[in-house]
């Protein structure tokens, strides 16, 4: 995709509740897509987030006609809802895409993409991530926070055993090689986001590595450090089957500050104690720790 085309964006702040019959109405009035940026979807940062309790819902046009329908349609259900239209400039992506990559330094660790190989750190343990359709390139705070993590415990406990939860390109798990853990283990529900992190390791040069999409109730014994970088509900959902392969600490990302003491409830309930957190923006790092 070269060429700049122009859009139309019809930007709607509701409450959540409404979201999806907005979302019924703007896709009925011909939208070509749809954004949802709710509790369950943050948005990214830069871009622009709901107020507590709303939804930002944004449909696509490329046709002036459909994206008046779209207002008088909203307008209709709801009368008093602020509704945007605004004219959007398709990016050329392959190109924006690589200039919002931005390499990251976190304690020991440096992650860029390959396109900065030649300007990588040499005094850095360096990762190089290749932005595809996994996430993890290091430069998301829900990333980078678990790179510190990362950093903090191996420097405590080489050759310490790690199970990274939802490793998406598998940075958190090659960081943890590259500092000196022994058994490293990586899965993924998506299995682009295995097939992906396995090409990564090997563009690393990285070995010795178990990158598979096992379930919880597949993967074998206890780790000394267990990393789960996946969004509160997910974490709540495993909570019964992630507490079980902790043998020491826990390190739980993805999580909106004001969605921790759920999170932690799940995990406290199941056994482990706080060990500290780590706000970044709205995004906060929970530590946990199994007694004894
Ligand atoms: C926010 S990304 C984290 C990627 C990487 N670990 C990082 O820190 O940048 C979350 C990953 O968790 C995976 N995921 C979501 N639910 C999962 C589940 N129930 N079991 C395993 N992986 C899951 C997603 O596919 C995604 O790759």
């Amino acid at each position: 995709m070269t060429g700049a085309m122009a859009w139309l964006s019809v930007t709607v702040d509701v409450p959540e509740v409404e979201s999806e019959w907005i979302q019924t109405l703007l896709t009925e009035a011909g939208a070509s897509g749809l954004e949802v940026r709710d509790a369950a979807t943050p948005a990214l940062p830069g871009v622009r987030a709901p107020a507590k309790g709303d939804a930002v819902v944004i449909g696509y046009y490329d046709d002036q006609v459909d994206a008046d329908d779209a207002v008088a349609a909203v307008k209709a259900h709801l009368p008093n809802a602020p509704v945007v239209v605004e004219a959007v400039v398709e990016q050329d992506w392959s190109v924006s895409w690589r200039e919002r990559i931005k390499s990251v330094t976190v304690g020991r660790l440096w992650v860029g993409p390959p396109w900065e190989k030649a300007t990588a750190p040499a005094d850095k343990v360096c990762l190089f991530i290749e932005p595809k359709m996994a996430f993890g390139t290091g430069d998301h705070p829900t990333t980078s926070l678990c790179l510190a993590a990362v950093d903090a415990y191996l420097s405590a406990n080489p050759g310490c055993s790690v199970l990274d939860v939802g490793m998406g390109t598998g940075v958190l798990a090659f960081a943890a090689k590259k500092l000196g853990s022994g058994l490293t283990v990586g899965v993924d529900n998506d299995p682009i986001s295995v097939e992906l992190a396995k090409e990564c390791a090997e563009e690393n040069g990285i070995s010795g590595l178990e990158l598979s999409g096992k379930t919880l109730k597949e993967i074998g014994g206890t780790f000394d450090l267990v990393l789960a970088n996946i969004l509160a509900n997910t974490l709540i959902d495993l909570a019964p089957l992630i507490v079980p392969k902790v043998k020491q600490r826990l390190v739980m990302a993805g999580v909106l500050v004001h969605q921790a003491d759920e999170v932690k409830k799940a995990y406290v309930s199941r056994g482990l104690q706080s060990a500290g957190e780590v706000v970044e923006g709205e995004w906060i790092r929970i530590d946990m720790i199994r007694p004894g």
